[in-house]
């Protein structure tokens, strides 16, 4: 299937969903109000791929990236690590809550694919 459709409200606050896309692990986290505050205050000096909070959701409850490390892609755990994010276990990469890479190899943010709301409690990738 190119699209997947998910039911947001199955998704409680403070979790990381996995889902299988295109054949590859895609994850969508419901955001904490904390990590929302803190991902949207970054300072964009301290990041290897710079890039804004809010230049990579569309709405800031809801993250939505691909599930694969961009060193040599590996499925990083959600709500490890020293960012609060995710923590790739095959060479010790470390990404934050918006799936920007922190520390360790990686040399790039995860993925955000594209997608859509077309209601409050759906959203549709691909
Ligand atoms: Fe994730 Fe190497 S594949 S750190």
């Amino acid at each position: 299937l190119s699209q997947i459709e998910i039911k947001l409200s199955d998704i409680p606050e403070g979790k990381n969903v996995t889902f299988k896309w295109r054949g590859k692990p895609l994850f969508v986290r419901h955001r904490t109000p904390k990590e929302i505050e803190v991902e949207a205050g970054v300072n964009m000096a301290e990041l290897r791929d710079p890039q804004h909070d809010l230049d990579r959701v569309k709405k800031p409850k809801w993250m939505i990236v691909l599930g694969v490390c961009t060193h040599l892609g590996c499925v990083p755990i959600a709500n490890a690590g020293d960012y609060g994010g995710y923590y790739c276990p095959c060479h010790g990469s470390h990404y934050d809550a918006s799936g920007r890479i922190r520390k360790g190899p990686a040399p790039a943010n995860l993925e955000v694919p594209f997608y859509e709301f077309p209601d409050e409690d759906t959203v549709i990738v691909g």
